[in-house]
């Protein structure tokens, strides 16, 4: 299962690796992913089942093909550079677009509704906490100070106002993460699938998930370190009262990043990370 399709280029992939009888169910929320996925997927014909719906949904996708276990499970967390390319969509700040940022449009929560309308307090919160941004205070004071907020140009200008530039990033950078977060339930959706994705796999099954910030990856090698160990009591605690039983090896104790040469070829790939789990 490849439970973030985006246009499809891991799914290709697994489908080519597994021929000629691998099956592969594909997942994505946004339905302009999913048709992009649908038409490069084409060739593989009777080999794919593709559907919008989110990753978390798997254990009712796997009922509803009558499948009992899968063999792998790929997560490539995010957004995808279709999103992020796309203005419309308000992922960038680098081009001008509405403040949505929805990886599915039938989400009810905007960026714009979260911009324009949370308290100051709840918003730096939330740029604090999803954005690990320092000055979320100043900048949610600023955007309070200068709503309405239009458009993502408008929202990149007020964060860039009074903030001084630290490093090569955009002062914006960690306040559109942190809004992509929130809007999209993302940190959510990892937790809840993380153990959904262990239950689904057959012995010797592999989880191997892409994450591209360190909240994201913090829980999933936070997962695997657990849930990789027989006892999860604390250190100093002389004897097992916790009964846990590890459910999955690491295959990755490190997580793969990748090669200079992957990241000149695409600069979107430097901040990537690669875990891999495999169920016992
Ligand atoms: C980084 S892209 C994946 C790119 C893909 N691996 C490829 O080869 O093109 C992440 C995709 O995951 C989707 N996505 C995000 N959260 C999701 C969720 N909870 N369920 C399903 N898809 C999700 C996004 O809409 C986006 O298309």
């Amino acid at each position: 299962m490849d439970g973030t399709l985006g246009a499809g280029g891991h799914a290709a992939g697994l489908l080519a690796g597994s021929e000629p009888g691998g099956q592969l169910l594909g997942l994505d929320v946004d339905p302009q992913a999913l048709g992009l996925a649908r038409q490069k997927l084409a060739p593989f014909g009777e080999r794919i089942w593709l559907k919008k719906a989110s990753y978390t949904s798997l254990p009712g996708q796997l009922a509803e093909l009558g499948w009992d276990s899968v063999d792998g499970i790929l997560l490539d967390l995010g957004a995808s550079s279709m999103q992020f390319d796309t203005p419309e969509r308000g992922f960038s700040f680098l081009a001008d677009g509405p403040l949505d940022m929805r990886f599915d449009p039938s989400n009810p929560l905007t960026a714009a509704e979260i911009i324009n309308q949370w308290p100051e307090q709840e918003l730096a919160d939330l740029l604090f906490r999803y954005g690990e941004e320092p000055a979320a205070r100043r900048i949610a004071r600023a955007i309070v100070a200068a709503r309405p907020v239009g458009g993502t140009r408008q929202l990149a200008a007020v964060i860039e106002r009074g903030q001084p530039r630290r490093g090569p990033h955009h002062p914006a950078t960690q306040t559109f993460q942190a809004l992509r977060i929130a809007v999209n339930g993302e940190l959510e959706s990892v937790e809840k699938i993380l153990p959904l994705a262990v239950q689904a796999l057959g012995p010797g099954g592999r989880l191997a998930v892409i994450s591209f910030h360190s909240l994201e990856d913090r829980l999933v090698k936070e997962y695997f370190r657990r849930e990789s160990k027989d006892c999860i009591c604390p250190p100093r605690q002389p004897i097992c009262t916790c009964g846990h039983k590890a459910s999955i090896k690491e295959i990755t104790r490190r997580p793969i990043t990748p090669t200079e040469a992957e990241i000149n070829q695409n600069s979107r790939a430097r901040s990537a990370k690669l875990r891999v789990a495999e169920k016992l």
